[in-house]
């Protein structure tokens, strides 16, 4: 069992793969760097805000909760989206659980007190900014952090019995590429939830929105986008709750997965 941030620290190390990565990776910060001396990629301006340290530090207070009230998350405060998480992945054990552009670890923590025994929860970004923050504010028995790129997760397939993707798919240049990511590091039965950015019906209001945000770095999504990914990757029991400009996907993966 983790009884200590630095125990949960060693085990998230012990679980990076493959072991040549491990051997080259560095804790010294406190969280599991992958990226030594390799700055985060600033392709927009949302991205830039991901990576900057006033930003870091305000981001669970004010600039998430700002920004969810932006796409419209009627009556939802973020201890309802960390209970939908909780309730989503059907967290109740000694679970491992992988929770992916985990920001300042304002739901990894969260995540991480519903566990028991051996369970741990990894908060995983490539922010430099954001980990250092996490590492500062929510570290925990059960949560430790990996900064790392989402799109090449360093975890052998079927690593996690359940993967969380909370507010990041929108941000991220190949979507796609870490959804298939998150999939493969997902054991067979294991549950996945994401929430993102849906796109508003009717088109030509859905093209002003996406044209606004498109600006900022930040992509909207087509409602049955992630619905239609998942199926077609052999998920089952797929949900979906859509509010305002937010979808939550939620699903479990089977034994077979189809190849799409
Ligand atoms: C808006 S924050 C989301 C934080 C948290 N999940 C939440 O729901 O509040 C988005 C995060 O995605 C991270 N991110 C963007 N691209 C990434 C990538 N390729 N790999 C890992 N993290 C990434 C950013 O650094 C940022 O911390």
């Amino acid at each position: 069992m983790s009884e200590s941030p630095e125990t949960a620290l060693r085990r998230a190390l012990e679980m990076i793969e493959p072991e040549m990565l491990r051997g080259l990776a560095r804790t010294d910060g406190g969280y599991v760097e992958l990226l030594p001396d390799v700055p985060a990629p600033n392709p927009s301006p949302a991205s830039i805000a991901m990576n900057n340290r006033v930003v870091a530090t305000i981001y669970e207070k004010l600039w998430r909760p700002f920004g969810v009230s932006m796409m419209g998350i009627a009556g939802m405060s973020m201890s309802a989206e960390r209970a939908k998480a909780v309730t989503d992945l059907r967290l109740d054990g000694p679970q491992r659980v992988l929770d992916v552009a985990c920001g300042p670890g304002n739901f990894t923590k969260f995540l991480s007190e519903k566990l028991t025994g051996d369970g741990i929860a990894i908060g995983f970004d490539i922010s430099e900014a954001m980990i250092a923050r996490a590492v500062q504010d929510n570290r925990g028995p059960r949560a430790a952090y990996v900064r790392g790129d989402a799109a090449h997760l360093p975890y052998s397939d079927s690593t996690f019995d359940a993967v969380c993707c909370y507010a990041a798919l929108y941000l991220i240049p190949k979507p796609m590429t870490v959804l298939d990511e998150l999939i493969r590091v997902l054991r067979p039965g294991g549950r996945i939830a994401i929430m993102t950015s849906c796109e508003p019906r009717p088109a030509p209001l859905g093209s002003l929105v996406g044209f606004g945000t498109g600006l900022a770095g930040v992509r909207m999504f087509p409602k049955d986008l992630f619905v239609d990914v998942f199926e077609a990757s052999g998920l089952t029991e797929v949900e979906q709750d859509v509010r305002g400009l937010a979808q939550f996907v939620s699903a479990t993966k089977e034994n077979q997965r189809n190849d799409r």
